[in-house]
């Protein structure tokens, strides 16, 4: 076999309890902001489709989790939803208990390590009304939640992961009004991704001060910048887009400390978020055991050409543009970039300036619009794009391997096709395709592939 990985490789998928419990408003659930947003303006989202209409995960886990299973997942990434958890925002929900610790054990019971997330950009309304990410209040409220959650589901769960993609949410809901509560404004983007961080550091004190048995992560959606070219000033774009949008989580979840140029690029500008004297130490401790690393497609960027006007508001943008480089391959069903390779740079970055961190690819995965299209007459979606598209992705990562980055894993977003935020089902990821109407799940060929890749690890 040319491409064999090592030994207890984790091969899976992942999705998280917003895409696919439904259930929105049953066994004591409160409302998220996804909820919320929904009710006031549903034409935000694809063909009116809003959070409610899921994979049913909640009344169909155990089904889901016997395909798991018969698609060779060891593993499988899922999330707590905290106002399903915590509907009042401090009291806990015993049917959610009950439910978590069905979920847990029978993955465990089906031979598949339980990956578990806290945040996966499911706000508690409650908590987004006194604030959200804007207020301390949440980031005391969130190392609460998460207390709780290492002490009731701790003793089973090998992996935790703190937040999902926290860049998303700051992009999203403060600067580029894809996320609710879709303001704007940098410096309460910035606070906002302090204050995550802040909370992330006190999940990960907390749980080590538990001494549980498993490890504690983050989820971050490393994005590798590419200038366009080896000039100054591009070389200078790419760096900063790299500050702004990689290393202002990666440096301190996994080096404990903000980077020197980020840091004093803010002070210049007077955009730096308000901290108390002991936030970095506690930063200093938010280290992880583990990273997953969610790559989609490449940022490409050129240095900025056209002038900014003097009153415009500060922006990350300020220093860069987009590139659209001639040639780039596209995904032909949905307009990202496909760069195979970045997926290997992250892993030797990693290796070389992050002291060769233990992680796991927890995401990467192409999204097709209209897949009805690719159903043969047997019913089966064949997806052979999305097998050439892991193939590719995983001979990467192998060659990385081979050069010695510690990758552990690899996780397709995702299981089911999914819900998605404001795409809905605009875009189909799934190993399994989901009849909506009958909630039917018939795997597709990409799903039949995967099963041998995970039972030969590799191919
Ligand atoms: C990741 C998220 O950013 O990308 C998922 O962790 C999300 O929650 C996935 O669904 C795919 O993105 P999109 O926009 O196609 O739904």
């Amino acid at each position: 076999m040319k491409y064999r990985f090592p030994e207890g490789f984790w091969w899976g998928s992942a999705s998280s309890a917003a895409q696919s419990e439904g259930a929105a408003q049953q066994g004591g659930k409160a409302k998220t902001i996804w909820d919320h947003w929904f009710e006031i303006e549903p034409n935000r989202f694809h063909n009116q489709i809003g959070p409610a209409q899921t994979s049913t995960f909640y009344e169909n886990y155990r089904q889901d989790i016997q395909l798991m299973k018969n698609i060779g997942h060891n593993s499988f990434r899922t999330s707590i939803s905290w106002a399903r958890l915590m509907p009042d925002g401090i009291n806990v929900n015993q049917e959610a208990v009950t439910f978590y610790n069905n979920v847990i054990d029978a993955l465990i019971e089906n031979g598949i390590t339980p990956f578990i997330g806290l945040f996966h950009f499911d706000m508690p309304l409650y908590w987004q009304q006194k604030g959200g990410w804007e207020s301390r209040e949440t980031v005391e409220a969130y190392a609460k939640y998460a207390e709780i959650c290492f002490n009731l589901f701790g003793d089973r769960v090998a992996c935790w992961m703190t937040f999902n993609e926290p860049v998303v949410v700051v992009e999203g809901g403060y600067l580029y009004d894809f996320h609710y509560p879709n303001k704007f404004g940098f410096r309460m983007a910035a606070q906002v991704a302090f204050h995550m961080m802040l909370a992330h550091s006190l999940a990960v004190r907390c749980y080590r001060s538990l001494k549980l048995p498993g490890r504690i992560g983050i989820v971050l959606n490393l994005t590798p910048s590419y200038p366009r070219s080896q000039h100054p000033a591009d070389l200078k774009a790419s760096f900063i887009a790299d500050l702004f949008f990689n290393r202002a989580f990666l440096d301190p979840a996994v080096k404990g400390a903000y980077p020197a140029e980020l840091v004093s690029l803010l002070k210049e500008h007077d955009q730096l978020p308000v901290y108390q004297a002991e936030d970095l130490a506690l930063i200093a401790d938010g280290k992880v055991d583990l990273l997953g690393i969610n790559y989609y497609q490449p940022r490409r960027v050129k240095a900025r050409m056209t002038a900014i006007s003097p009153d415009a508001p500060f922006m990350p943008d300020w220093f860069f543009e987009n590139y659209e480089m001639p040639g780039r391959k596209m995904n032909p069903y949905r307009g990202w970039e496909i760069y195979e390779k970045g997926i290997y740079d992250i892993l030797i970055n990693l290796r070389d300036h992050y002291g060769n961190i233990d992680c796991y690819i927890s995401e990467n995965g192409m999204g097709v619009e209209n897949e009805e299209r690719f159903i043969a007459d047997d019913g089966q979606v064949k997806d052979d794009y999305r097998i050439d598209f892991i193939r590719e992705h995983l001979k990467w990562m192998h060659k990385a391997i081979q050069e010695g980055a510690h990758c552990r894993g690899y996780h397709l977003w995702t299981f089911i096709d999914n819900w998605s935020w404001m795409n809905a089902y605009n875009n189909r990821y799934g190993f399994i395709s989901l009849d909506l109407e009958t909630q039917v799940r018939t795997v597709k060929k990409s799903g039949e592939w995967f099963a041998e890749v995970s039972r030969n690890n590799g191919f």
